[in-house]
Order: structure tokens, then sequence, then C-alpha cells
């Protein structure tokens, strides 16, 4: 297809979508690894790629084969038939993660949707609210969306569903004091993502952990962001090492094709009983194609083993970026998930990087985000980091960071 620049499309934008994003007036049209490209010919270096969903980068050639082989063959069945493919993809993900069962969904909200109500349907009539945190994120339906605690997302949207108790993120005392007979579960991202790269302590969770268990509550941890190898481990909840009862997965599920899951123990999996939910795309042969050459390419490219290399680099960046530049009151890693807190506005700072050629985020007005692909190059990571560096220095007006790490 011959593209239209990105002045054209910014016009198409302007007069015929509904202009619900904040989008920068780019056409992108082709990427590969940790690099892209927009129709104007311009390179970038993502170090955000699909906000979270490409963990492997732009077009992974794994997943670009299963996907094309797949929508040859059969590109949708409804889940009153079983594919090979669904149930070998949830074995994989169970083999990898806990004695669980999938539901498969499109998104990170539907599978939300899909913990919160599990979490009703099996603890009965009685047990029906859902503890969440503030400064979560769970997604933008209204389910999703009555159990993220940011007011801000609720603005005009009332009355939301009920049934959500919101309780500040890391005090455990408060947390239990909440607790009553009404509750069903904890909800809970390990680390929150949209809420600034807020990572909860080991002791946090596996205290929730405890709470549950004596209180005969579910843990749910939200995983849509810290899952399938985001933080060097396959899940989140292995990096914390506390075990939950459900995980609910997107983004990275399959390598940047449209995809959800609900991981839930075995013991608690059936009282989602036939009729009590279903989606229509879920777990679809595209996805599921897609969702397997994801694990396979993390496995045959023993991206797991490399990952600590690559943070340690970023973590290396990062810190000589921390003492050049007194504006960052924080800087948070996990793994592939990075968040630099600033003293001062963000967007300025990603408007630079953008002029000089790197994608990255904000978030919380002043967290600047990084999400990058597990299988970025060490070249790629000192390339980014560096014009990352200067560009903080530069909008803060700080001297210039240390020169970048070399090989
Ligand atoms: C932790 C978390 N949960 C849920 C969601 C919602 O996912 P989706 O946009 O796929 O519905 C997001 C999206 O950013 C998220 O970060």
């Amino acid at each position: 297809m011959k593209h239209l620049s990105s002045t054209e499309t910014d016009s198409l934008f302007e007069r015929y979508v509904i202009a619900n994003y904040k989008r920068y007036p780019v056409n992108l049209v082709r990427g590969e690894g940790s690099l892209v490209w927009d129709s104007d010919g311009r390179e970038y270096l993502d170090l955000f790629p699909g906000w979270g969903c490409n963990l492997l980068g732009h077009c992974p050639p794994r997943i670009v084969q299963a996907v094309q082989d797949q929508v040859a063959q059969l590109i949708h069945v409804p889940n009153t038939w079983q594919t090979d493919l669904q149930g070998l993809w949830a074995k994989m993900l169970v083999d990898r993660s806990f004695d669980a069962q999938a539901f498969f969904c499109n998104s990170g909200a539907e599978a939300n949707e899909a913990a919160i109500k599990l979490a009703r349907l099996h603890q009965g009539p009685e047990k029906y609210k859902v503890i969440t945190f503030q400064g979560g994120f769970h997604g933008r339906t209204y389910g999703a969306l009555a159990a993220t605690a940011q007011p801000k997302y609720h603005e005009g949207l009332g009355p939301m569903l009920a049934g959500f108790t919101y309780v500040p993120h890391g005090n455990l005392n408060i947390v239990e004091s909440r607790i009553d007979s009404s509750t069903a579960a904890i909800l809970i991202e390990p680390i929150q993502g949209e809420g600034g790269v807020r990572i909860a302590s080991q002791e946090f969770l596996a205290g929730l952990r405890k709470l549950c268990d004596d209180n005969g509550l579910l843990l749910i941890f939200d995983e849509v962001q810290t899952g399938c190898g985001r933080t060097g481990h396959w899940f989140g909840y292995q990096y914390f090492d506390v075990q939950p009862d459900i995980i609910t997965l997107a983004k990275s599920l399959c390598g940047g094709i449209a995809g959800g899951a609900m991981l839930a123990n075995r013991q608690i999996a059936g009282s989602l009983r036939p009729g009590m939910h279903a989606c229509t795309f879920g777990g679809n042969p595209i996805s599921a194609a897609a969702g397997i050459a994801m694990i396979e390419t993390i496995e045959q490219d023993d991206l797991l083993a490399q990952a600590d290399t690559k943070i340690e680099r970023f973590a290396q960046h990062l810190s000589e970026l921390q003492q050049a530049c007194s504006h960052i009151t924080e800087i948070r890693q996990a793994g592939f998930m990075i968040g630099v807190e600033l003293s001062v506005e963000g967007a300025p700072i990603v408007a630079k990087c953008l002029e000089q050629g790197v994608l990255i985020n904000c978030t919380q007005g002043n967290v600047l985000r990084l999400l990058p692909a597990m299988n970025i190059t060490l070249d790629q990571i000192d390339q980014s980091m560096t014009i990352f560096s200067d560009a903080v220095c530069e909008v803060t007006g700080q001297t210039v960071a240390a020169e970048a790490s070399s090989n």
C-alpha cells in the first residue's frame, strides 16, 4: 500500500476519527524489532512499543509467520467448537504458571471482567465486594473501570458498578480493616503500570496472600502489564514469589495481536459455569497461534535467560541519569518495566525524545515510562538511553548525562 504522509493522515483523523486519544500526528507504517518508521521515512527507536503489547518488538518473525499460516487455514470459529490451538495455548500458559485453567478474551479489561465475575460466582451472593488499590488501573469497561480507584477515570461516567472498596496502596492494616463478611476478593496489579510503575513490596503482596487465606478471599493479580516475560519472569507473581488464585493477562500475551486471558486456580475455575460468561472472539485461532508463537519465541531465543544483562544495562543508564539530573525524584525498575519520576512535567521530555527519534511515554503527568521490548539489542539500549538521558537533562536544564556505558 502506498501510504499517506503524516500530514495527510492527520487531516483524516481531524475529520473522521473521534478524538478520545491524544495522538501524535505521526503516521507509523512499518516496524521491525525496536525500530519503527513513519510514512515520511523517519526511523524511531521505540522504548514503548505497542503500549506494552509488543514485548518482542514490532513484527516478530515467528508471530508473523504463525499468523500468516493460520489466517490461510482457519480465521475464526466460535467457542461452541474446540480447537487444538486454544487447548495447546492454555496448556502452555498453565505449564509456565500454576495449576490453573484458562478463559480467553480479547483485552485486559475483558480479562478483569471475567475475574470479577468468577470471584462473585465462586464466593456466592453474600460475598461480592472486591478490594482494589488507589492508583491502580484495570481497564475501561464498567466493571474494570469501577475496580480502577482513580477518580479522574470515573468523571462524568457514574454511577459506577457497586461493590468495590478502594484502599491506599501498601498499607496492610488498612486493607485488613476494610475486609468484612461481604468481601470476595482482593484485586491488585503487582506493579502499578499506568499508576506510575509503582512496585509493591514482596512483604505487602505476601501479606495480602495471608489476609486472603485467613478470610477466605481470592487474590487476583492483574498481570496485564506484568505478564508474559515483562519482569524477566514468565509472570509478575513469580518475580515476587507470591501465589495468587487468579491472574489476568493481555497486552503482550499474543506479541502484539489482540488477545486476553484469565488463568484461574483449578479449584475455583469451575465456578464459571456454561452460560455465565463468554467472549465471541476469545481464544480465536489467530490469537491462539500468535500466543503460542510468543511463548515459543521467548523460549527458543532464550530471552528470559538473556533478560538480566539487558535489564542491568538499562539500570546502568538510569543510575547515571539519576546522578546527572536533580529533577529525578525516583527511578523504579522491575525488569523491562521502567518509571522515571520527575519533579517536573514529563510531556516536554516525551516531545523532545520524539524529535530526537526515540519513543517513550509519560504517565501520571510526571512519570516517564519505558516498556521496552525484551529482545532489544544492547546497542539499541545504549543508543536510545543516551538520547533519552540527554533529553531529560536538556529539558530540565541540567548538564548532559555522563557518557553512556560502553560495551
Ligand atoms: C494493568 C492493566 N490492566 C488492564 C488494562 C486494560 O487493558 P485493555 O486496554 O487491553 O482493556 C491495562 C491497560 O493499560 C492495564 O495496564
